[in-house]
C-alpha cells in the first residue's frame, strides 16, 4: 500500500479554538479523522504528525526519506521563513505537497511568500480542511494510482 506522511505545523493543534473566523470550527482530530477515512478509500497508508517545533519538523522530514511516497505539509507560520524546513524537503527528495487552510495570498503581505513552494510539487491554498483531501488525491494522481483522470 502506498504511504503518505501528513505534517501539521505550529498552532494547528489549536484548530477549532484558534481565530475561528479565519480557520473555522473544525478541530485537528476532526480534520485527521476525515483524512484517515479518505486515505482508506484511496487505499493509502497514512501517518499524521503535528509539531510546534521547527527542529522536530526537520527531523520528521529526514526520517521520512525513503519511507513515504509523498509528504503533505502545512508548515503554518514556518511557510513564510523556514529555510531549514525548505532545505529538509529539498534534501529528502520525497514529493511534497504544500497545503494551507486559508488563501495565503488574500491575507497579510507577509503571508504571500512561501519559501516551501519552490521545493514542493504544488500548493493547495484556501479550501479549508478539504485542501488536505485534495492533496491526498493529488498525491494519488502523482503516483499514477488515482482512479481520476491522470495528469500525465
Ligand atoms: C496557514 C497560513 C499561515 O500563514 C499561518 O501562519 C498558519 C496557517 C494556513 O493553513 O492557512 O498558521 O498555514
Amino acid at each position: 500500500m502506498p504511504s503518505a506522511l501528513v505534517i501539521h505545523g505550529p498552532n494547528l493543534n489549536m484548530l477549532g479554538q484558534r481565530e475561528k473566523r479565519i480557520y473555522g470550527a473544525t478541530t485537528l482530530p476532526e480534520l485527521n479523522n476525515m483524512l484517515v477515512a479518505e486515505a482508506a478509500t484511496l487505499q493509502w497508508d497514512l501517518s499524521i504528525v503535528q509539531s510546534n517545533s521547527e527542529g522536530d519538523i526537520v527531523t520528521t522530514i529526514h526520517e521520512a526519506c525513503g519511507r513515504y511516497e509523498c509528504i503533505i505539509i502545512n508548515p503554518a507560520a514556518y511557510t513564510h521563513y523556514s529555510i531549514a524546513i525548505r532545505d529538509a524537503i529539498a534534501a529528502c527528495n520525497v514529493p511534497t505537497i504544500e497545503v494551507h487552510l486559508t488563501n495565503i495570498y488574500q491575507r497579510e503581505e507577509f503571508r504571500h511568500k512561501s519559501v516551501i513552494a519552490p521545493v514542493s510539487v504544488g500548493q493547495i491554498s484556501g479550501f479549508g480542511p478539504y485542501g488536505y483531501v485534495l492533496a491526498l488525491h493529488a498525491a494519488a494522481n502523482l503516483m499514477g494510482r488515482s482512479p481520476a483522470l491522470q495528469s500525465q
